[in-house]
């Protein structure tokens, strides 16, 4: 797993005016090595406790991140990940180069999993990855297409005061 980070920040013509900061954590995620799946999502929650953002958020990003991180692992080879830090909330972008989903309504379904046999016997495929990450997030959105990949997007708002 590698991770950066850098800020973005949007100028406006060339005055150098700025319009909005966000900061940005990028994750390289291996497939296929199970020994340290998950690594991103610690991570990230370590990056955003040091920012001092509210636990209960973070604690729901790295939850999603984490069964994010984990498909891309045992489903798709790896794949990478970015989280964006905005004023208003934090996003999840996984993108990822597999299979693809053929049916993405059944596998959101609780339980419903096509994990092998060897995976399972490593404590994944439960069928929950897909549910939990739309449990713990406010907005969702995936797209994916068979033997191209898939991007899955996570929204999780900071509360307003
Ligand atoms: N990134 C992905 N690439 C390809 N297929 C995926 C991906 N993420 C999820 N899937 C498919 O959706 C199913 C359900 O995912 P999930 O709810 O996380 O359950 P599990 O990972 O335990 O199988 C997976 O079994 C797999 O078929
Ligand atoms: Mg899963």
């Amino acid at each position: 797993m590698r991770n950066s980070l850098f800020q973005r920040t949007r100028r406006l013509g060339n005055e150098g005016l700025t319009l909005s900061d966000e900061l940005v954590f990028h994750f390289d995620i291996d497939g296929e090595d199970f020994t340290s799946a998950g690594q991103a999502s610690v991570q990230i929650k370590k990056n955003l406790r040091q920012l001092g953002l509210p636990s209960e958020i973070i604690r729901r990003v790295s939850i999603a991140m984490y069964e994010g991180e984990i498909n891309m692992v045992v489903h798709a080879r790896g794949g990478k990940a970015d989280v964006i830090v905005r004023e208003d909330c934090i996003e999840i972008r996984l993108a990822d180069s597999g299979p693809g989903i053929k049916n993405i309504e059944q596998a959101m379904q609780e339980g419903f999993s096509t994990a092998s046999d060897e995976v399972r016997s490593l404590g994944f495929g439960a069928g929950m990855g897909l549910p939990n990450m739309k449990r713990y997030t406010d907005e969702m959105h995936i797209d994916s297409t068979v033997g191209v990949g898939t991007t899955v997007t996570m929204k999780v708002y900071f509360p307003v005061e």
